[in-house]
């Protein structure tokens, strides 16, 4: 990788943007927003995971600067980036893979993030979904919550990343970090690489749903915590909602929500077998609380690896920080350079 960004330099002078993109880089971040669960792992964490196995530089961090849009308890900040780390290590991202770091231990994206901002209309932000979604909500927005986009785009284009893997919601966002990119590049020169975003693969991975059916997330109330366990973990499970049909009436699996679940953790064999005794009905046909016990205990065996890893890593802050830093130092170095590149370009260098 050295070597061939080493080549590459040979042939592309001064590091240009479109010399650079020949490069994959891989970015993406995460609010540390309460505990993380099903839902941003499959959705999020895990497609972060697998995807350092890629060709590539991988750059992953915790958005703390995006979370002061909404955060005013420091402690209750700390405590929920550290989780947000141990969360990634503990879930198997490789820090000699991946650079794991605070986003707030880069300040080279909240310059860059200025320099957007001026090329920037309000109309484009003004057409954000989720700073629309907020407002329909009734919610006061600071001004950081409506140029969230723009620090965003700043995260993306400061590593000169190309691939961006995100969930839908995303989406948005990074077109919009394309966009300022055009607009920078088309004032300045070519300065910054263009992002494409990638969303997961699989399809059941795209829309977790929450205990009530819709789709899971903090601001409903009706997630499953990625690391709960034993009793409280069983009970979570036992309010997926259900009707009240007999166990024995044939039943379309796709409709009944303990079967989504079942489909996180499954493999295929054994997930068509629960399906087609739901299928059949009859004397064999599981009833919804043993579907959601199954559900329940494949859960605990596929997080009980990352749970003890994750014990480990909290008794160790001092190791955790020494991953964050080290991550740090490698994002810096490709975020200074793109500052410079970007200062430079617009004549403040
Ligand atoms: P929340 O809705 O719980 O606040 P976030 O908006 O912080 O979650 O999402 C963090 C990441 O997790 C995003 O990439 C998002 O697409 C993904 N994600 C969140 N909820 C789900 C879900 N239910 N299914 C799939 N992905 C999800
Ligand atoms: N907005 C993203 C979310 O809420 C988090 C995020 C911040 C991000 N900066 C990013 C994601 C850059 C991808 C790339 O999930």
């Amino acid at each position: 990788m050295v070597a061939s960004r080493a080549l590459y330099g040979l042939f592309c002078p001064l590091g240009r943007a479109s010399c650079l993109s020949a490069m994959t880089t891989f970015l993406s971040g995460i609010q540390p927003s309460g505990l993380q669960h099903l839902g941003n792992y499959f959705g999020a964490i895990r497609q972060h995971i697998l995807g350092t196995e890629e060709p590539g530089d991988h750059f992953y961090f915790i958005a703390d600067y995006h979370a002061l849009t909404t955060s005013r308890d420091p402690e209750v900040l700390r405590e929920r980036v550290r989780e947000t780390a141990v969360t990634y290590l503990a879930l198997g991202l490789d820090p000699a893979k991946a650079s794991l770091f605070r986003q707030s231990d880069v300040p080279e994206v909240t310059e860059i993030a200025w320099l957007l901002s001026t090329v920037t209309g309000m109309g484009l932000l003004e057409r954000a979904h989720s700073f629309k979604d907020k407002m329909t909500r009734g919610l006061k927005a600071n001004v950081g919550l409506f140029t969230y986009p723009i620090l965003m785009a700043a995260d993306i284009l400061a590593y000169e990343s190309n691939v961006v893997p995100v969930g839908k919601d995303q989406v948005q966002h990074v077109e919009m970090a394309q966009d300022m990119a055009g607009y920078f590049n088309g004032a300045y020169g070519d300065v910054f690489v263009r992002p494409e975003y990638k969303l997961a693969a699989e399809a059941v991975f795209a829309k977790v749903p929450g205990l009530d059916g819709d789709k899971m997330s903090k601001s409903y109330g009706n997630t499953i915590p990625i690391f709960q366990t034993g009793k409280q973990l069983k009970k979570l499970f036992g309010k997926i909602k259900t009707d009240s049909r007999d166990p024995e009436e044939p039943k379309d699996p796709a409709e009944i929500l303990p079967m989504r679940f079942l489909e996180l953790f499954l493999p295929a064999a054994q997930l068509r077998e629960w399906e087609e005794r739901v299928r059949t009905g009859g004397e064999g046909a599981p009833g919804y609380g043993e579907l959601k016990m199954a559900a329940y205990e494949a859960m605990e065996e596929t997080f009980a690896p990352a749970r003890a890893k994750r014990e480990e890593l909290l008794a160790n802050p001092e190791a955790l920080e020494e991953v964050l830093m080290a991550g740090a130092a490698k994002a810096r170095e490709r975020a200074a350079r793109v500052r410079d590149r970007a200062l430079q370009a617009c004549g403040l260098k």
